[in-house]
């Protein structure tokens, strides 16, 4: 195997996409609530860069099933992603990783939705006797990093349907939810739609990040023609285009409406995106 820092035996709880936004959150989560947590990659260089000391790495890869069979030593509860290759696409190991992971003795279960039905999830609803939580969480208040360069160089954000409307949730209230499903009982068989507490257009948000880096932002409005046309120009894949297309332009309910589950699930409110913007003000500072 495979690992950085070997396992002591013991109840473990392991995060894939640990390295990833969302999945790094869980990991702060689950150890401020004093949990032993090991983070899967499959790069542990990477790994150990980004998440803190605490934390056992272990590699594996989940398109490869047969290579997480250490990393599943001694876990009892795991976290998944449901992609896993070339932009983002769909896992189709999910029956094979859930077997592995009852063998090794997983009892709880969550997964990061990500926006589609996947074999992941299926397999996860299907697997008997696990307490599984699938969290689906909106818009991600993070992409707004995709900004900061422009907003850097010229103070400027280029987006298309200034107007759309978005309940977007901070990674951290997604990671909060995850950490105490994976750990607490009661949220066995749910699937946990996951929001911020307002509903914000996209001008809201660029004059939030301008008051909170101390200097206004303009939002340049894109036609839907040249949004796809600096997608393409990105290297972003037709498919993914849709999906943006769809998300931006066509907003589903689900993304524009808040729920409260961060608070009912945490006990704590779900963060807004002036302290989003508060907390990463220095990204959109030239
Ligand atoms: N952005 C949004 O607004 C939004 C909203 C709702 C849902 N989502 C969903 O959220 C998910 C993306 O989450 P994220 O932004 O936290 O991810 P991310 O930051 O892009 O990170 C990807 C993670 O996946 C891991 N990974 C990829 N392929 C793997 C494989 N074959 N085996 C093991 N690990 C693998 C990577 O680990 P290593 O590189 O370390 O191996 C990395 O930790 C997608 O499903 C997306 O649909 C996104």
């Amino acid at each position: 195997m495979n690992h950085t820092t070997l396992p002591h035996s013991g109840r473990k709880v392991l995060v894939s996409g640990a390295t990833g936004t969302v999945g790094r959150q869980i990991v702060t989560e689950l150890l401020a609530r004093g949990h032993a947590v090991r983070a899967l990659t499959r790069d542990a260089v990477k790994a150990r860069a980004v998440l803190p000391e605490a934390v056992e790495v272990a590699v594996g890869d989940l398109t490869d099933p047969d290579s997480l069979t250490e990393a599943l030593t001694d876990v009892t509860g795991l976290h998944l992603i449901t992609f896993g290759g070339a932009a983002f696409a769909p896992l189709e190991t999910g029956p094979r990783v859930l077997e592995l992971a009852r063998k090794a003795g997983v009892r709880r279960v969550t997964v990061l939705h990500g926006g589609e039905d996947t074999p992941v999830e299926r397999a996860v609803k299907e697997t008997a006797d696990l307490d599984w939580t699938v969290v689906l969480p909106v818009e991600f208040m993070s992409n707004a990093l995709e900004w900061a360069p422009g907003v850097r160089a010229d103070d400027e954000v280029r987006e298309p349907f200034a107007d759309r409307l978005s309940a977007m949730v901070h990674e951290g209230d997604i990671g909060a939810v995850a950490a105490v499903a994976l750990t607490e009982e009661g949220h066995g068989g749910r699937s946990y739609v996951v929001t911020g507490p307002e509903v914000l257009t996209l001008r809201d948000k660029v004059a939030a990040l301008g008051a909170a880096r101390g200097r206004e932002i303009r939002l340049v409005e894109l036609t839907e023609e040249q949004a796809v046309a600096r997608w393409r120009q990105a290297g972003l894949p037709e498919h993914v285009i849709g999906f943006l297309l769809e998300a931006y332009g066509n907003t589903p309910e689900v993304g524009r409406t808040v729920v409260d589950t961060v608070e009912r699930v945490t006990g704590r409110p779900a963060r807004t995106f002036a302290e989003w913007a508060a907390d990463h003000a220095d990204a959109f500072r030239p």
